[in-house]
C-alpha cells in the first residue's frame, strides 16, 4: 500500500467538546486530530459542543492546522446545550444534528465531555445508530472511568479523567501559597473548591497543606456540624493557623431555616438541569469567627483550577488515551470511551495501560468511602496513595521558625 493509500481516505471525524472546560481540552484535541490524520481522517471541529450540530451548523476544518494543545481551554468552545429534549427546553434537537452530521459528511463523532456530554453521546448512538466515540473530560474527575488503585493489596474503583490532574495541581499550589498569609495572620482559611457533588478535587488541597475538609458526599447535619466546630477548635488551638478546603457543593445545616441547605452562585439552571454553586465558604467562615471566635476568611479558588496550561501528567494522559482512541477507530468500534485501567505515574502512561468502557456504564462516581474520614474530616492515607500517584507527595512549607521568647524577668 502506498502511503498516499491511507486506510481512512475520503473519511472524516468530528470532534466536539462539551460542558466546564479544562487545561487537558485542547491537548485531548490536539493527540486525537493527530492520530486521526495519520489514518487518514479528514478532522472536523465542531463548534459550541453540540450547539455547532444545530441549525447550520458551525464546524472548522482542524486537518493540517498548527494547534496548541498545551494552552488550556478549548479552542472548539463549549457549552452545555442539550441535545435531547428536556423539561425546560422541549425542542427535539436530534434530527437537525443527524441531518448536519450528513450535511457535513461526519462519519464517526468524537464528544469529549463529562457525564452530561458523553451521556448525550451514548443516547445518541444507541438511539439513533450514530458511530460515537467518548473522551473523558473533567475536573470534577466524577465520571465513571472504572480505574483500578490498588491499595494494600486491595482494589479501589478510582476515577481519572483528563483535567483534574491539571486542576489537582492547581488546587495543591494555591492551598500551598494561601499558607503564608494564613500563618502571618493565626486564622482559619476556609478555601471553596469546584467540583459539584464529588469532593476528588477537593482533596487534592491536601497536598498543599489543606488539614480538614467537607465533602458533598457526607452531609453537615446539625450533629456534623457541632463536631465539626469542635475539631476545628482544637486544631485552630495545636497551632494557630488552620486551612479547611470545602467543595462548592457540601449540603449545610441552616440554623435558620432548620434544615440541609446547598449555597448556589445564581438561580439559573443549565440545560442539564444543574444550577452553579458557589458561596458556601463564606458562610462557614463567618459560623467559626462568630461561634468560636476565631478569626476566619474565606476564599473561593472559582475557576483558577479550571485554567491555564496543560500540566505534564495531562499531556502524557490524553496520548494514551488518543492512542486508544486511534485503535477504537481502526476496528470501527463505537459507543466506547477510552480510559486508563489503573492508576500510574506519569512514566507508565502508555497505551498497553489503557481500556475502553462501554458508554452504557458511564455515570458518576462520588468519592470512595475509603479515602475520607467522616469522623475526622480529613482524607484518608488511601487518598494520599492515589493522588501521589498524579502530583508526587504532599508537600507543605511553613515559617518552620521556633523563636526563644525574651522573658524580661531573666534579663
Ligand atoms: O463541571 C465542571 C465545573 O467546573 C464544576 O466543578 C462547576 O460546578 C461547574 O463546572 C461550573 O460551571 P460554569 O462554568 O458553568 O460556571
Amino acid at each position: 500500500m502506498q502511503l498516499r493509500d491511507k486506510i481512512y481516505k475520503g473519511k472524516t471525524i468530528g470532534i466536539l467538546s462539551g460542558g466546564g472546560d479544562t487545561p487537558a481540552i485542547n491537548s485531548s484535541i490536539e493527540k486525537i486530530r493527530n492520530r486521526a490524520l495519520i489514518l487518514g481522517f479528514k478532522v472536523y471541529g465542531i463548534r459550541q459542543g453540540w450547539k455547532g450540530l444545530l441549525g447550520e451548523g458551525d464546524i472548522v476544518d482542524l486537518s493540517n492546522q498548527p494547534y496548541n494543545g498545551v494552552y488550556g481551554g478549548t479552542a472548539l468552545f463549549s457549552s452545555r446545550t442539550n441535545p435531547f429534549p428536556t423539561t425546560g427546553n422541549p425542542e427535539n434537537r436530534i434530527p437537525q444534528i443527524i441531518a448536519n452530521l450528513k450535511r457535513y459528511k461526519i462519519d464517526v463523532l468524537i464528544t469529549i465531555g463529562g457525564d452530561d456530554t458523553n451521556g448525550s453521546a451514548k443516547r445518541l448512538y444507541e438511539q439513533e445508530g450514530v458511530p460515537v466515540i467518548g473522551f473523558p473530560k473533567t475536573i470534577d474527575n466524577d465520571l465513571k472511568t472504572k480505574t483500578l488503585h490498588t491499595y494494600k493489596g486491595k482494589d479501589i474503583e478510582a476515577v481519572l479523567c483528563p483535567g483534574f490532574p491539571s486542576a489537582a495541581f492547581r488546587v495543591s499550589e494555591m492551598t500551598r501559597h494561601l499558607r503564608s498569609t494564613n500563618e502571618s495572620h493565626r486564622r482559619v482559611m476556609v478555601l471553596e473548591v469546584m467540583g459539584r457533588d464529588a469532593g476528588w478535587l477537593t482533596g487534592s488541597a491536601v497536598f498543599g497543606g489543606a488539614e480538614l475538609a467537607l465533602i458533598p458526599e457526607y452531609e453537615m447535619t446539625k450533629e456534623r456540624k457541632e463536631h465539626f466546630f469542635e475539631t476545628v477548635k482544637q486544631r485552630y488551638h495545636e497551632k494557630k493557623n488552620l486551612i479547611i478546603a470545602v467543595s462548592e457543593g457540601v449540603r449545610w445545616w441552616d440554623d435558620a431555616s432548620g434544615q440541609l441547605s446547598m449555597v448556589y452562585a445564581s438561580s439559573e439552571t443549565d440545560e442539564y438541569g444543574h444550577k452553579r454553586f458557589g458561596g458556601v465558604s463564606g458562610i462557614i467562615a463567618s459560623e467559626i469567627s462568630n461561634r468560636l471566635n476565631i478569626p476566619a476568611r474565606s476564599q473561593v479558588s472559582g475557576y483558577y483550577p479550571r485554567s491555564g496550561f496543560c500540566c505534564e501528567y495531562d499531556r502524557q494522559l490524553t496520548s494514551a488515551l488518543a492512542d486508544r482512541v486511534l485503535d477504537l477507530l481502526i476496528r470501527q468500534d463505537y459507543g466506547k470511551m477510552p480510559v486508563m485501567n489503573k492508576i500510574f505515574p506519569v512514566e507508565q502512561l502508555e497505551e498497553y495501560n489503557t481500556t475502553s468502557v462501554d458508554m452504557g456504564s458511564i455515570g458518576n462516581q462520588p468519592l470512595q468511602k475509603i479515602y475520607f474520614d467522616e469522623k475526622s474530616f480529613v482524607f484518608t492515607d488511601a487518598y494520599i496513595d492515589f493522588l501521589a500517584n498524579i502530583l508526587g507527595l504532599p508537600y507543605v512549607p511553613s515559617f518552620g521558625y521556633a523563636f526563644k521568647k525574651v522573658n524580661p524577668d531573666e534579663l
